[in-house]
């Protein structure tokens, strides 16, 4: 009999217990009986985790000045008239780029830049044409052919006007190899561009 009471009672706490539990507002979560599976450990990289006080990172942020391994060193040249003109003074860090390191650099030309200065860099681009983008630099042209590489790297790391920056799609070390495709390329094509306006000019 005290057995068959004891059973009772533990089956009424639990009974209230389960009732007072399911009247909760649905949209809280309530207890956490096992913290470990309702917090993950899956922790992000960079992020701030909430064991200490002071938020420790699991994995730190790198020390500022850090450079990722194998990366080229950071472009110096501040974001201002001045170093507009200073960045003409900037050598490309890369050795000239091989064959397939060419092909690369045109492809990362016409994914980033030929939308706008079209894949023969003649500012013809579906952006341009369209004129959503005016004022396209036509990279062809003598102003652009003769434009220091330097120059080339500031404005395409900051952009310029209706430009935007390309410093977060490319790496510097892409930057560098888009500008060398730039370089070994615009002369031909402005040659090939003064031929063809040459035929139509007969033609017509
Ligand atoms: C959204 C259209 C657009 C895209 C995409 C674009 N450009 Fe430009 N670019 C412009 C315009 C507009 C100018 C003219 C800026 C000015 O002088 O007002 C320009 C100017 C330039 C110049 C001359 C900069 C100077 O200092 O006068 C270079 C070099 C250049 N672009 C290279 C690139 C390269 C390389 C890419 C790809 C990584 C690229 N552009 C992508 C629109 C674009």
């Amino acid at each position: 009999m005290k057995k068959i009471k004891i059973l009772f009672s533990i089956t009424a706490i639990a009974t209230v217990a389960v009732l007072v539990e399911s009247c909760h507002d649905k949209r809280d979560p309530g207890r956490t009986y096992m913290p470990d599976m309702a917090v993950s450990r899956a922790y992000q990289a960079y992020d701030a985790n909430n064991l200490s006080k002071e938020g420790i990172n699991y994995i730190p942020a790198p020390v500022e000045g850090t450079i990722r391994r194998g990366d080229l060193l950071p472009f110096d040249v501040p974001f201002d008239s001045a170093g507009y003109k200073m960045s003409a003074s900037i050598q490309d860090p890369l050795p000239p780029l091989d064959s397939t390191q060419m092909a690369e650099a045109q492809r990362l030309f016409n994914i980033n830049c030929a939308i706008c200065h079209g894949p023969k860099m003649d500012a013809q681009g579906p952006l341009s044409a369209s004129g959503k983008i005016p004022a396209v630099a036509n990279l062809t042209q003598k102003m652009y052919v003769d434009m220091p590489v330097g120059t080339m790297f500031y404005s395409v790391t900051y952009g310029k006007n209706n430009m935007g920056s390309y410093a977060s799609q490319l790496t510097r070390e892409q930057r560098w190899m888009v500008i060398q495709y730039v370089k070994s390329h615009q002369l031909a094509l402005a040659k090939e561009a003064a031929a063809g306006s040459d035929s139509t000019a007969t033609k017509n």
